[in-house]
């Protein structure tokens, strides 16, 4: 048990994503900050996953994702992919299908292009681990922060006090 957990884990840095996944003919989103790179060589990403996510189960099933990188102005972005449970989730915002079939927001700052190498089991959470496939910068910008969007995510209620 850890003592004012919320403020503490807030400490640590972190940028905003939207993963982008599609199986077959669906696509999904959902806005993400526990995101990192773990490999030079091949270039790699994880990210952490709540398997409950809609999003996790079309990564099970095609093993493809994007990471988009949200910027300054992209609080609203964040909002939007960071609700579950949305009708047409992605008919809000411009997409395009990656290298991997997987959606590409054309707001974002740069994306990476992955396919999924494995999951790694993190408690509550699956650590998604990505091999990039592709990657370009789409608009240039600074990163939106975590810390930025408060507590958008509703997390300063999962910590067990
Ligand atoms: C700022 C922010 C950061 C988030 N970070 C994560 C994260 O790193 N991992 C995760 O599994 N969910 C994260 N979420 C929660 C998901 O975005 C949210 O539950 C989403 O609705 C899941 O969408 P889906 O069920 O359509 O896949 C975050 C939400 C917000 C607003």
């Amino acid at each position: 048990m850890i003592e004012n957990a919320s403020i503490l884990f807030n400490k640590i840095t972190h940028g905003v994503y939207v993963i982008g996944v599609a199986n077959g003919s669906e696509q999904n989103a959902f806005t993400a900050a526990w995101v990192m790179q773990v490999s030079f060589e091949p270039p790699m990403i994880a990210f952490s996953i709540n398997p409950e996510h809609y999003s996790y189960k079309l990564l099970q099933a095609s093993g493809v994702c994007t990471v988009n990188v949200l910027g300054q102005d992209h609080l609203a972005i964040a909002a939007h992919f960071g609700r579950s449970g949305v009708k047409e989730k992605m008919t809000t915002y411009c997409w395009q299908a990656g290298k991997s079939e997987a959606p590409v927001l054309a707001d974002s700052l740069a994306y990476f292009d992955c396919k999924l190498s494995h999951f790694s089991d993190a408690g509550d959470h699956k650590i998604a681990v990505c091999e990039v496939i592709n990657s370009a910068e789409l608009n240039s910008g600074w990163p939106l922060l975590y810390s930025q969007t408060g507590n958008m995510d509703g997390s300063s209620d999962l910590y067990k006090t």
